[in-house]
């Protein structure tokens, strides 16, 4: 439940449907279902197993499972790399979950009449932002300096049902309106040329990994917290359905909204076919369809963005503890001083980040998903197919799963994690750098 909680978040209501968006819609839909089946699925069991099997942060583990000098110092250095990006992963998604809460905000002194302070939450400006990054940081420092487990668990449970409730009556709400038709088209008629572009196909496994929480240690610190009598192969494939199906939901979602919109009279493209702007899209869109509904869209629009800054909390902390654990394990400091100490470098990062919004927010963003994510996952796929050792990885994989030898995930994930994955992540970076 915990990993759910990492996996779904604003990848999946504000990153897969923008991306699917300006990229081509059905096509980038079919790539990124390929790629996140294919590809993150089984780079998310690499990082769980090592995870189980060590016991430990990213950079421990990595260095346990290396056999010669060399091995353990790229263990390390990959799980530092790794840990600087979840940082400045967290440092723009704090950005992004600030406005989330402050839209929530918005819905609450909508029903008490106090229009002033709804229009400030909703505009863009830098005083607004900052405040509510800080506010969201603060409630993930909160938590995890309290320790995680049991919170994590429970909030995850009773999240996912509900929020995937709440999208799909959302789903069926916007398929009623005129205009919705049209984006519906685009989601799911797929362009196969566009299909093939490699910007596209590059963007999806960025998409794929980002929404999985893959490369920066995360779900290798939630492996590490698995007990040994679960079945790791089926854990894995659950976070991977829940997550996939918690984006395709927000999809029929937000690319239906944006026709509606449109249709409507709110500019979303730009005279030459492209998104005006990507990274605000869906509190233009999502609101607008709020509005649509009366007062009772105030009331739909609370609970939505309630939801989904608990979703981003719940995938804030699991980014926050990356850098935590290992500076606790590692340099023997307390908790509650580590978690601060940190907390206050990624508010600075972000607060950084919020003064030169256009020149920074966009970069932060690729360096770290669409690149650092799929390089790192790579790295975890070599470290699983290449320098464990088989016997290792099967007695880990037998722990909750005694007949592992017999199924076809034995039959297949070892050879696989260590030839086609790597391979095919290498060929899609060379292919796009050309
Ligand atoms: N998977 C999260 C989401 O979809 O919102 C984002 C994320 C969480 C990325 C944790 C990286 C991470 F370590």
């Amino acid at each position: 439940m915990a990993a759910a909680g990492s996996a779904v978040g604003l990848g999946n209501i504000w990153g897969f449907p923008t991306q699917a968006a300006s990229n081509g819609g059905a096509a980038f839909l079919l790539i990124y279902l390929l790629l996140a089946f294919t590809l993150a699925y089984p780079a998310l069991m690499a990082e769980l197993i090592i995870g189980r099997h060590a016991h430990a942060n990213a950079v421990n583990a990595l260095r346990l499972i290396s056999p010669g000098r060399l091995m353990q110092r790229i263990g390390v250095g990959t799980g530092l790399v790794g840990l600087v990006v979840a940082s400045f992963i967290l440092s723009f998604y704090s950005i992004i979950a600030g406005w989330m809460l402050a839209y929530t905000l918005a819905s609450i002194a909508e029903l008490a009449g106090l229009d002033a302070l709804v229009a400030w939450l909703r505009d863009f400006s830098l005083g607004r932002n900052l405040l509510f990054m800080l506010i969201f940081l603060a409630l993930t420092v909160g938590i995890i300096s309290e320790g995680v487990k049991e919170g994590i668990e429970r909030w995850s449970s009773r999240l996912m049902p509900m929020l995937l409730i709440s999208l799909v009556l959302l789903v069926i709400y916007v398929l009623t309106l005129d205009g919705a038709m049209a984006g519906l088209r685009v989601y799911l008629l797929p362009d196969f040329e566009r299909a093939l572009e490699p910007g596209l196909i590059i963007n999806a496994l960025g998409s794929a990994f980002f929404s999985l929480s893959l490369g920066v240690g995360t779900m290798l610190i939630y492996g590490s917290y698995i007990s040994d009598r679960e079945n790791l192969p089926l854990v894995g494939g659950l976070v991977t359905l829940v997550d996939i199906c918690i984006a395709v939901t927000a999809g029929f979602l937000v690319l239906p909204a944006m026709y509606v919109a449109l249709h409507n009279g709110v500019e979303i493209f730009t005279a030459s076919g492209a998104l005006i702007s990507e990274d605000t899209l869906i509190f233009t869109v999502l609101p607008a369809l709020f509005d649509s509904m009366g007062i009772a869209g105030i009331v739909v629009s609370l609970v939505f963005f309630f939801l989904m800054s608990i979703a981003a909390l719940t995938s804030s902390i699991s980014m926050l503890e990356v850098p935590v654990a290992y500076t606790i394990e590692q340099h023997n400091v307390g908790r509650k001083p580590a978690v601060v100490v940190i907390g206050l470098i990624i508010a600075a990062v972000s607060a950084l980040i919020l003064l030169n919004f256009d020149s920074l927010f966009g970069l932060v963003v690729t360096a770290t998903t669409r690149y650092s994510q799929p390089l790192l996952g790579f790295m975890f796929c070599i470290f699983a197919g290449w320098v464990w050792h088989r016997d290792n990885l099967l007695q880990e994989l037998r722990r909750g799963y005694p007949e592992v030898e017999q199924g076809w995930f034995w039959k297949i994930w070892p050879w696989y994690v260590r030839v086609v994955c790597p391979v095919i992540i290498l060929a899609i970076f060379a292919q796009s750098l050309t």
